[in-house]
């Protein structure tokens, strides 16, 4: 089977494609019109592609302590881009800044909202804290309201609070199904983030594509080993997105080589451009699926979705990561030695 990326390929040599930029052109002239062109044999390929449904609801924590590197945009593209195929879709809302719930249309600032905190502070069951997306009719929300910030505190005496968020979402499960449950993390490694990890089957990492990306990525490794070790056998580092890539950067390219030379199997061959529209679209309370549907932006968030929904069945794996932390702290430091990091 020929991968996604072939499937675009092919579109774009063909000579429609070229000839819809511009008819009277024989090849593509400048890198607008490139960029067109990549996006019509992308929209081509995406409308004639079904996204299968999962076997099992996979529940999916978009993980990274380092903040700005595109977690919440990721959750809410994504989700908007499996919605749209009619998939059913949930999001749970794990950062106090409440940034998904905004850009997914929920009010959020009224503390008496029922969200997250309800759920795992209050023990209010989810189901009663569930909203709808008003853009997508298979796109639920549980939204974070700004008291979510004392969870740690609230629940620190707590016996067994790591597992607060699975024991709701099972309860859940057997009254509703969900084909994807996407956990937007807040950018710490608190109790948030613990039982976003605990109750999750799969993690997504993204990493933007910058020089200090790949700092505190061994830390995050350990991490998500030591939840699978302790608390979540079934966790597993399933996919790791290159966000705010610039194809014209040399950094962005390096990043990505990096990161596969980690992660081979998990790395998305698909990485998600730096695009303007992709930052517009929350302060419209909206994703950037309906805000801009034929940007590159979006057509880059179907194309993980798609990648990512081809990815099933996972295999297992011994540690979370399927690789040993030190080897990946060896390698960033290697990797920024090389670049006179610590000269
Ligand atoms: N591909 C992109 N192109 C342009 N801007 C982007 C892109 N992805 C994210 N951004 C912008 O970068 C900023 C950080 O993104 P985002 O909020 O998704 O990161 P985050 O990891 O969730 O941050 P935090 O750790 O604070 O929760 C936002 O202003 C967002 O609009
Ligand atoms: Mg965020």
């Amino acid at each position: 089977m020929s991968s996604i990326k072939d499937k675009i390929a092919n579109e774009f040599n063909n000579f429609n494609i070229l000839n819809q930029v511009d008819p009277t052109a024989d090849k593509i002239s400048s890198p607008i019109a490139e960029e067109l062109a990549q996006n019509f044999a992308k929209e081509e390929v995406l409308s004639e592609t079904t996204l299968p449904r999962p076997a099992q609801t996979r529940i999916i924590s978009v993980t990274n302590q380092k903040g700005g590197v595109g977690k919440t945009t990721t959750v809410v593209n994504l989700a908007a881009a499996l919605a749209m195929e009619n998939l059913d879709v949930l999001v749970i809302d794990m950062d106090p800044q409440g940034n998904a719930s905004t850009a997914l249309g929920i009010e959020h600032g009224m503390a008496r909202t029922p969200s997250t905190y309800n759920a795992m502070v209050q023990d209010a069951p989810l189901i009663e804290c569930i909203k709808k997306c008003p853009d997508f009719d298979t796109l639920d929300v549980v939204c974070a309201t700004i008291d979510l910030a004392s969870a740690d505190l609230k629940m620190a005496t707590e016996i067994g609070k790591e597992f607060k968020m699975k024991t709701l979402l099972q309860d859940l499960l057997r009254q509703r199904h969900y084909d994807y449950i996407f956990f937007d993390c807040p950018p710490s490694m608190g109790i948030l983030v613990m039982n976003a990890l605990t109750a999750a089957t799969e993690v997504l990492v993204t990493i933007q594509a910058e020089f200090y990306a790949l700092e505190g990525f061994g830390l995050l490794n350990e991490t998500v080993n030591m939840v699978h070790d302790n608390y979540n056998p079934d966790l597993k580092i399933s996919s790791v997105l290159v966000t705010m890539f610039d194809s014209r950067l040399n950094i962005s390219n390096d990043v990505f080589d990096e990161v596969k030379s980690y992660y081979p199997e998990q790395t998305l061959e698909t990485v998600i451009p730096r695009n303007v529209v992709i930052s517009e679209a929350p302060s419209h309370a909206q994703t950037v699926l309906t805000y801009d549907p034929r940007s590159t932006g979006a057509l880059a968030y179907r194309e993980a979705a798609l990648e990512i929904s081809q990815k099933e069945p996972l295999p297992a794996v011994t540690s979370a990561a399927g690789i040993p932390t030190q080897s990946v702290i060896d390698g960033v430091y290697n990797y920024q030695q090389a670049r006179g990091y610590y000269n």
